[in-house]
C-alpha cells in the first residue's frame, strides 16, 4: 500500500479527497454467514483470534464482500489483558474475566509483556491479512484505551454501574494509578507492535469514557489516554474513539490524535464546527438504523454525508459496532453511499 495516495490516510491528514473513505466498527462479525462458518470451523471466538489463518480470513471477509477502504484486524481489546495474566472467557453473554483485579497485590501481579512474544498471533494475523488485502485498502490495528481496559479488568466483565472501578479510583487512587500506568505502557507497546507488523493506522477504543463526567474523565482517564497517544505519535495515524463523549469533545480535540471517532449521540455537522480543523472526524451513523431497509439506509447515509458537506477530514463509519442481526445488504448500502460520491 502506498500511504501517499491511500484514501483513508489522506482523509486522516485532512486532505481534500474524491469521496469519504468508509469502514465499519465490527465489520467482521456474526451478521455475515461466512463469519459464522469460519467461527464454527475454528471452534470458537478466541480460537479464531489465536489462529492467524482464521483471524486473517474473517478480517478479509467484509472487504471481499463490500470493498471497505480499511480492514480492522480481527481480535479483541481484551486480548492484552489475557497476555498480562488474566483469565478471559467469551460466551453468548459477552466477555468475562473470572478473576478481576481489585487489590493492590492483584494489580502488582499483572505482567508487562513483550507483545511479539506473548501475542505473536496478532502480528502474524496482520502479516497474513496484508498479503490478502487489495493494495488500496488500509489495515488498522487497535487497542482498548487504559480506562476501558481497567473497567473490564476491575469489574470482571461488562457492567452498567462500574461500581468496583469507581471505588478503586475514588478510594485508592494510588492503586488505580498503578493499574492505569501499567495498562498505558502495555497498550502503547501493543500499538507499536501492530504498526511494526503492518498496521497502517491505529484505533484506540475508549468505549466507556462517556460514562464519566467531564471532570472525572479529565482526572481519571484522559491523562493515560494522552500518554498512550503521545507514546505512539509519529508511529502511525491515531484514531481515538470515545463512546458518548459529547460532553468533553473539545478536550478530545486537544489530544493531538489525527482523528476523533464519534458515536451517534453527537451531531456530526456541529462537531466539525467544534473541531475547527484540529483533527479529522470519524462516524457516526447509528448502528441500529442499519435495521431499516437498504433503501432507507442509503437515504440516511446520504443525508449524513450531506450534513458533512464534503468538509475535509471525514471518515464514514458507524457510531458503534455492527449488531449481529444486521442484514448484510444494509451494510452494502452504507458502503455504497460513500462510494457513489466519487467525483
Ligand atoms: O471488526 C472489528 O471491529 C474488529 C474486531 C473487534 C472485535 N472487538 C471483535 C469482536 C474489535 C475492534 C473489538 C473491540 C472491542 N471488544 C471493544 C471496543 C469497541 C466497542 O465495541 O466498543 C470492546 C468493548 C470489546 C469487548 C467485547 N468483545 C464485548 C463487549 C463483546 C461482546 C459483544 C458482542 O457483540 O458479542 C465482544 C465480543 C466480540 N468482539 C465479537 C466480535 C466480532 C462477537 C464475538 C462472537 O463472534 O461471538
Amino acid at each position: 500500500m502506498n500511504p501517499s495516495n491511500n484514501l483513508l490516510l489522506r482523509a486522516l491528514r485532512r486532505e481534500v479527497v474524491e469521496r469519504p473513505p468508509v469502514w465499519l466498527m465490527r465489520q467482521a462479525g456474526r451478521y455475515l454467514p461466512e463469519y459464522r462458518a469460519t467461527r464454527q470451523q475454528a471452534g470458537g471466538f478466541m480460537e479464531m483470534i489465536r489462529e492467524p489463518k482464521y483471524a486473517a480470513e474473517v478480517t478479509l471477509q467484509p472487504i471481499r464482500r463490500f470493498g471497505m477502504d480499511a480492514a480492522i484486524l480481527f481480535s479483541d481489546i481484551l486480548v492484552p489483558l489475557e497476555a498480562m495474566g488474566m483469565a478471559l472467557k467469551f460466551d453468548e453473554h459477552g466477555p468475562s474475566l473470572p478473576e478481576p483485579v481489585r487489590t493492590r497485590d492483584a494489580i502488582d501481579a499483572l505482567r508487562l509483556v513483550d507483545p511479539g512474544e506473548s501475542m505473536g498471533f496478532v502480528g502474524e494475523a496482520l502479516r497474513l491479512t496484508r498479503a490478502g488485502l487489495p493494495d488500496e485498502t488500509a489495515l488498522l490495528g487497535f487497542c482498548g484505551a487504559p480506562f476501558t481496559l481497567a473497567a473490564y479488568a476491575v469489574e470482571g466483565g461488562g457492567t452498567k454501574q462500574f461500581s468496583y472501578v469507581r471505588k478503586l479510583m475514588y478510594r485508592d487512587f494510588e492503586s488505580y494509578s498503578a493499574l492505569m500506568d501499567k495498562l498505558a505502557e502495555q497498550v502503547a507497546a501493543h500499538l507499536r507492535y501492530q504498526v511494526a507488523c503492518g498496521a497502517d493506522a491505529i484505533v484506540l477504543f475508549d468505549t466507556w469514557a462517556g460514562t464519566l463526567t467531564r471532570l472525572d474523565y479529565l482526572r481519571y482517564a484522559a491523562p493515560w489516554t494522552r500518554r498512550v497517544l503521545r507514546d505512539v505519535a509519529g508511529v502511525a495515524p491515531r484514531i481515538v474513539f470515545a463512546g458518548d463523549s459529547g460532553h468533553f469533545l473539545e478536550d478530545l480535540f486537544e489530544f493531538g490524535a489525527e482523528a476523533v471517532a464519534l458515536d451517534h449521540r453527537t451531531a456530526l455537522g456541529p462537531a466539525f464546527e467544534r473541531a475547527r480543523g484540529r483533527c479529522a472526524l470519524q462516524g457516526n451513523f447509528d448502528p441500529a438504523a442499519l435495521f431499516a431497509t437498504p433503501e432507507e439506509v442509503l437515504r440516511r447515509t446520504r443525508a449524513l454525508l450531506d450534513e458533512v458537506g464534503g468538509r475535509p477530514g471525514h471518515v464514514l463509519n458507524l457510531g458503534h459496532g455492527v449488531f449481529k442481526d444486521t442484514d448484510p445488504e444494509c451494510v452494502g448500502a452504507f458502503v455504497q453511499a460513500a462510494k457513489e460520491r466519487a467525483s
